[in-house]
Parts: C-alpha cells; sequence; structure tokens
C-alpha cells in the first residue's frame, strides 16, 4: 500500500507518498481502506519539526481519514465489513474528561497516522460516519470539527450566545457551522473580504478584515451590544490571546486551541478582573464526536470543502495549506 511518511528529517521536502507493508488488523481492530483524508495545520507544524521535536523517522503522518471497513480482527464487533468510517483523533479517549493516557494517544505524532491505503484501527476509536456525507466529507471531521465542537459545547454555547470566530481555516469555518446549528451568533475575522464574504453565506451574523482592523476586539464588542462576546474560539494563540481577552464579556469563556499568529504578551489582569474562563481544548473524545455527528445528521451539515488533492500529490496539499489560501478544509482522496 502507499502512505505519506516523512523521512529521514524535517521539512516539506522530505514528504513522499511511498510503498508500505499491508496492515493486518489485530484483535479488536479493525482493517479500514481509506478513501479520503484531510489535513490540519498540526500537520504542517509536524512537518516542520515545530510540533514534535523527538519525532521518529519515518513517520506516517495524519490524523484525520475516512474509509470504508474491509477486515475485522478477532473479537470484533463494533462494526462490519462495508461499513463508512472515519477515525478519532486519539485512540484511548472514548468518554468522560480527557487523561494522560488520553492525550498520548493521539495518533500522527508519537505513532503513526492514517495518510496511507489501509489502516488497522482499534475499533473503539472509530465512529460512524454520517449518512449523507461523502468520504471527502466525513474525512474532515475528527480533528477540527471535534475541536471546534468540544470548544463551543464546553463553553456552554447555545441560543441566544454569541461567539468570536478567528480566521476561516478548518477549525474555525466548522465552528460557524456549528454555532450557527447551536442558535448561536457567529462573528468572524479573516484577514481577506472575500472570504468574509463567504463566511456570511454560511451564517456568520457579521465579519471583519483583521488585517485592515486591528481592532477587532472592539469591534466584536460593539456586534455584541457593548458587553463583550460570551465565548472566543481561540485559534491565534499568544498573538491573538490579549485581544481575544478584551473582546469577551465579563464572566465569558475563551476556548484556546491554537498558536497561528505566533507570540505575543498577555496580561493575566484581564482574565481575573473579568473573570474569564481560559479553557484550554486538545480535539475531543469520541463521545463527543457522536454527539456532534447526531447534530451534523440532523442539521444535514455540509462541511466546507476548499480543495480536493490525489494522495499522490500529498505535498502539494501540504503547500496548499501552508499558503493559507484555503477556506475550510484542505482534502486528499485516495
Ligand atoms: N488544540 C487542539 O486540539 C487543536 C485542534 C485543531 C487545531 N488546532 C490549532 O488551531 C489552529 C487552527 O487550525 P486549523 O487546522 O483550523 O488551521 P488552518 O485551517 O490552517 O487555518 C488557517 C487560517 O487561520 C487564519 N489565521 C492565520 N493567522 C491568523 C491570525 N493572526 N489571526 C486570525 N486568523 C488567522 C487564516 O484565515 P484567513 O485566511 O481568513 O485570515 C488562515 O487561512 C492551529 O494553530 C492548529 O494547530 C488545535
Amino acid at each position: 500500500m502507499k502512505a505519506l511518511v516523512i523521512s529521514p528529517e524535517f521539512g516539506l521536502q522530505n514528504l513522499a507518498v511511498v510503498d508500505r507493508p499491508d496492515p493486518t488488523p489485530g484483535p479488536g481492530q479493525i482493517l479500514v481502506r481509506v478513501r479520503a483524508a484531510s489535513l490540519n495545520f498540526r500537520d504542517l507544524l509536524l512537518a516542520k519539526g515545530q510540533y514534535n521535536p523527538r519525532l521518529q523517522f519515518p513517520r506516517v503522518l495524519g490524523s484525520d481519514a475516512a474509509g470504508e471497513v474491509i477486515a475485522l480482527g478477532t473479537g470484533a464487533t463494533r462494526f462490519k465489513v462495508g461499513d463508512h468510517v472515519a477515525n478519532c483523533f486519539m485512540t484511548d479517549w472514548a468518554d468522560g474528561p480527557i487523561t494522560d493516557a488520553a492525550a498520548k494517544s493521539a495518533i500522527g505524532s508519537d505513532r503513526d497516522g492514517v495518510f496511507s491505503e489501509l489502516v488497522a484501527l482499534d475499533e473503539r476509536a472509530v465512529v460512524s460516519v454520517p449518512d449523507h456525507m461523502t468520504f471527502e466529507e466525513a474525512a474532515t471531521l475528527p480533528c477540527a470539527a471535534v475541536t471546534a465542537w468540544n470548544a463551543l459545547t464546553t463553553a456552554g454555547t447555545g441560543p441566544g450566545t454569541t461567539v468570536l470566530l478567528q480566521g476561516t481555516g478548518g477549525v474555525s469555518i466548522f465552528a460557524l457551522q456549528l454555532a450557527h446549528a447551536l442558535g448561536a451568533r457567529a462573528f468572524i475575522t479573516s484577514s481577506s473580504d472575500e472570504k468574509l464574504a463567504r463566511a456570511a453565506a454560511l451564517g456568520a451574523s457579521a465579519g471583519v478584515n483583521y488585517r485592515t482592523n486591528a481592532d477587532w476586539d472592539k469591534w466584536a464588542r460593539q456586534q455584541s451590544g457593548g458587553t463583550g462576546v460570551d465565548v472566543v474560539v481561540e485559534v491565534g494563540g499568544a498573538g491573538t490571546l490579549e485581544r481575544s481577552l478584551k473582546a469577551v464579556r465579563t464572566g465569558g469563556h475563551v476556548a484556546l486551541i491554537g498558536v497561528l499568529a505566533g507570540t505575543g504578551a498577555v496580561n493575566p489582569l484581564l482574565i481575573l478582573m473579568k473573570a474569564v474562563r481560559v479553557q484550554g481544548v486538545f480535539v475531543g473524545s469520541r463521545a463527543m464526536f457522536e454527539a456532534m455527528n447526531r447534530v451534523i445528521a440532523e442539521k444535514k451539515l455540509q462541511p466546507v470543502i476548499d480543495r480536493v488533492f490525489p494522495f499522490v500529490e500529498a505535498p502539494a496539499a501540504f503547500k496548499h495549506l501552508e499558503s493559507g489560501a484555503h477556506f475550510g478544509k484542505v482534502v486528499m482522496s485516495l
């Protein structure tokens, strides 16, 4: 089978689709023929050596795939041959609060990922794909969508709440669609007016260009009637956190997710004087994935795919993600 491997060292130039032995499903595992996979910012960071400096080479990258079950290992009973499934980001987080063991069971970094034609997966770390979705669409869910769902639901997002989203990448566009589905009003920032128009078409109540309006925190407060938003889905990290803390209301919630915006200083006074809850988010459990899929199925939500690359062009897909030109998710078809 073919797999996308990084070797012998970090660098996008060291990504290659190579031949690897076919896996066989062990006890409790299922064998999945991967039909589509999606890229996350994490994969870029991993390939560049900015996520896991101790990564062992060669390593199969990838945390997100969807495909068809083609064989069952002994004792595997949750799925049958022919089922359409997607993997979970972590193998050991079925339900409940995150644990150290769950966090360490993330795939595609310390252990091989799913950017390959065949994968043997622990059946407990797999979910059924919503019936209305293509494999390309389902492959966008395991990391970005579950992260957005975890961030929003942990923050208590619901009818009448306001949510601020940053940029129009994978996590933020899922957060926009899911916030809308949960009955919240979403405000969104972007470096591009054209992308803001597309976000409005997806249900964003208002948008602002963070390049031409650096004071997007003030803008967000105005949008929410002057008090500040209930929830910020914070994907920028140190470079945006201070403004996010200004944009959120007293007693509001900042879901800390990403590192897109580089470095910056944060004044802790903003957190304590406004009694803000700053909650780290690390993707989510299988139970969260399944709960999200029920809402996605009920609302017939369609993930936003920017572009689909053939698997052999995986290095070009990484370059496309790196360019930041995308809106939503970048997918590979196998
Ligand atoms: N903690 C977790 O569990 C978890 C899970 C998933 C992702 N993440 C992290 O969350 C972040 C987003 O991931 P992703 O996969 O959605 O990335 P992505 O799809 O690559 O998102 C890229 C987009 O982010 C926007 N952006 C870049 N710099 C920005 C800035 N300074 N301010 C506001 N927006 C900015 C840009 O949107 P515009 O072009 O519209 O400006 C850009 O196109 C990454 O740091 C990733 O590592 C964390």
